[in-house]
């Protein structure tokens, strides 16, 4: 057992290292006494108790020691004790006095005058405070590898700090592992989800429930449609909506209905608890710091590198790269592959779909190099042309760049083949998964893709936090593309040595506590199952494009086979914006304008569309709230 006690921040040894690191030895009695009298001593105790103490709550705390749940203010005397976690296998803290040894660029003859033990004495003008990597516990390889099942930066020069466990541990596992299972709570009474749901999108029989509606369907009680409607969720989709606080939430005096899902999604309580549990017991810079909130971030961190590399299918952590979102991954990919490797006359690929971050970034590129931009059509249906995709392929291109979903339009694209065509050409190939990874599972592997972009906030995680995925061979053949810290092994004023993926691109304190909400939210749609997810998202879809064409003066922009939950249409007699605000009245949110596609739009000959996009929070019941504001506009230019 290790006992932590709060940290005397007026300087000198906390309690702990007075109690295990020599000196005269305290029993913890002593112990307990001097630190209640401490904390008994500082202004505003109470206050701080009262924030404090609760989040013991649910802690693994002694007896003896334990806080008084009902205490006003520090109790007298005692001190919380902690029982850490242990992890299995973990080396006892007792048993961590290793000597700390060089860190990477310390002066050689700084070496012997190190301190044989922790951080405690070392001199205080020393800046120097990382464990070193071949510290038994300051390689991240050797250590996440031995002690959380990871394997960063292979035989780097990492640094990372020991955890030995976490307050509120055990609460937060609790949470997570409270993560409800929706998909077994409920039988669904008739009409139920059935698997043949997910061949909508295989064949022509995927319309077969809407191919008798007319308009006396849509005359029926929405309850009566619904349950016509074979719309039936595959999970308990009351108890789904209750994981979303935010859709509680009234706007205008009416109940939110969320269908801007193609902007930003939600976020489930457990990704928001997970955001703050980081910054209530685990907030601290990563990778370079001997303490133990540095090890509890890193874990946190590296832990959520694990968990979108299990999600995407990539075959090691190493090839996940933390970004802002998928503009900033697009952009490092042409900042780095395409600064290596296109040049003047070489050719890059993209697609008529695509949004403005998967344009704008190669239009630079192509400035700065000479290189040529060519673009795949689409057919009326917004469909990619795979035949004139192939006329464009030639040794020249080096980069083909296509989204899996559209924004605009929700089209799924035949990544696969486009893959595998771009491959036989001898091209890179680069998916933007922004708007796929919330609609559909995604294998890389499986894809065979060179790189795979997405953002999180896409995906019910937060905001500001994305991912590059690039295969591991490719990675190491790219330069970095910004400089600083925590992306070099070593730095004199002559030359920089620099990590490999994927700190090399992780320059400078990254997005931590983000990252680490976006492992929740990944945990949450696994959890759901993303195959249940676009079953039921495809039947909602189905059920609002049968709605919107019954609407007199209605136009869908976008009617491939295969989409994702994206209806785009434009209303006769309406601009997109009168629309967006008449819905806005009601409580419903949806995008209108261009969706940062203008090219993709232009092709269909509008500026702007309304775009209602649905999530698997969403239910038939909202559609008809929607597909009734739209009706009675209509009705009005009659
Ligand atoms: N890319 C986001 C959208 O489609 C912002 O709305």
């Amino acid at each position: 057992m290790t006992i932590l006690t709060p940290t005397n921040n007026h300087g000198g040894n906390t309690a702990n290292e007075v109690a295990t690191q020599g000196g005269s030895p305290i029993d913890e009695a002593t112990l307990n006494r001097l630190a209640g009298e401490f904390f008994a001593n500082i202004p505003g105790a109470a206050q701080m108790a009262s924030h404090f103490l609760p989040s013991l709550g649910g802690l693994a705390a002694s007896e003896t020691h334990a806080p008084s749940a009902h205490s006003n203010g520090v109790p007298g005397n005692t001190v919380p004790v902690l029982e850490t976690y242990q992890r299995p296998g973990a080396v006892p803290a007792t048993a961590q006095a290793e000597p700390a040894r060089l860190a990477q660029g310390m002066p050689a003859n700084f070496a012997p005058a190190l301190p044989q033990y922790g951080t405690a004495n070392v001199p205080s003008d020393q800046p120097y405070y990382f464990l070193s990597a071949d510290n038994q516990f300051g390689s991240a390889d050797h250590q996440l590898d031995n002690l959380a099942g990871l394997a960063i930066n292979g035989g780097d020069q990492s640094y990372v700090a020991q955890s030995f466990g976490l307050p509120g541990q055990n609460p937060l596992q609790a949470k997570a592992r409270s993560i409800p299972d929706h998909s077994a709570t409920k039988e669904p009474e008739k009409n139920s989800f059935s698997p043949s749901l997910v061949s909508f999108r295989q064949g022509p029989e995927s319309h077969f429930y809407f191919e008798q509606a007319n308009q006396l369907y849509w005359d029926q009680a929405p309850a009566v449609r619904q349950q016509h409607s074979g719309v039936q969720a595959p999970f308990d989709i009351n108890a789904v909506r209750s994981d979303f606080p935010i859709l509680a939430e009234r706007i205008n005096g009416k109940q939110l209905v969320w269908f801007d899902n193609a902007a930003t999604t939600q976020k489930p309580q457990s990704v928001i608890d997970r955001i703050c549990y980081f910054y209530e017991h685990e907030n601290s810079n990563i990778h370079r710091a001997a303490h133990e909130l540095a090890a509890r971030a890193t874990d946190a961190y590296e832990g959520a590198r694990q968990k979108v590399a299990h999600f995407l299918g990539a075959a090691s952590v190493n090839e996940i790269i933390f970004v802002r979102g998928a503009t900033e991954a697009i952009n490092l990919v042409a900042q780095t592959f395409g600064k290596k490797f296109i040049a003047a006359g070489d050719e890059i690929i993209v697609s008529h779909l695509e949004h403005h971050a998967n344009i704008v970034p190669w239009q630079q590129l192509a400035a700065e190099k000479g290189a040529i931009i060519r673009v795949i059509p689409v057919d009326d249906h917004g469909q990619i042309l795979l035949d004139e995709y192939r006329k464009l392929l030639n040794h020249r291109t080096k980069l083909v760049a296509v989204t899996q979903v559209s924004n605009a339009l929700g089209t799924i694209t035949p990544v696969k083949e486009i893959i595998e065509l771009g491959h036989r050409a001898g091209a890179k190939v680069l998916i933007d998964g922004a708007q796929a990874v919330s609609h559909l599972a995604v294998n890389v592997q499986a894809l065979n893709a060179d790189f795979y972009v997405f953002s999180g906030h896409k995906v019910f995680g937060p905001t500001g936090i994305g991912v590059v995925y690039g295969k591991k061979a490719l990675l190491d053949q790219l330069p970095p593309w910004q400089g600083g810290g925590n992306m070099i092994v070593d730095v004199t004023f002559e030359r920089t040595q620099y990590h490999d993926a994927p700190a090399r691109f992780e320059a400078g304190t990254g997005n931590i506590a983000d990252a680490v909400g976006l492992g929740a939210a990944i945990d949450y749609v696994q959890k759901l199952g993303l195959e249940k997810i676009a079953a039921y998202e495809h039947a909602l879809l189905e059920y609002a494009t049968h709605g919107l064409k019954t609407i007199p003066g209605v136009r869908l922009i976008g009617t491939a086979h295969e989409k994702a939950s994206v209806a785009s249409f434009v209303l006769d007699g309406y601009s997109t914006e009168e629309v967006g605000k008449a819905l806005n009245e009601e409580g419903i949110a949806v995008r209108s304008g261009h969706h940062c596609a203008q090219p993709i739009l232009r092709r269909f000959g509008v500026e702007a569309t309304v775009r209602p996009s649905f999530a698997f929070y969403n239910t038939c019941e909202e559609i008809d709230r929607l597909i009734a504001v739209v009706r009675r506009l209509a009705n009005a230019k009659k």
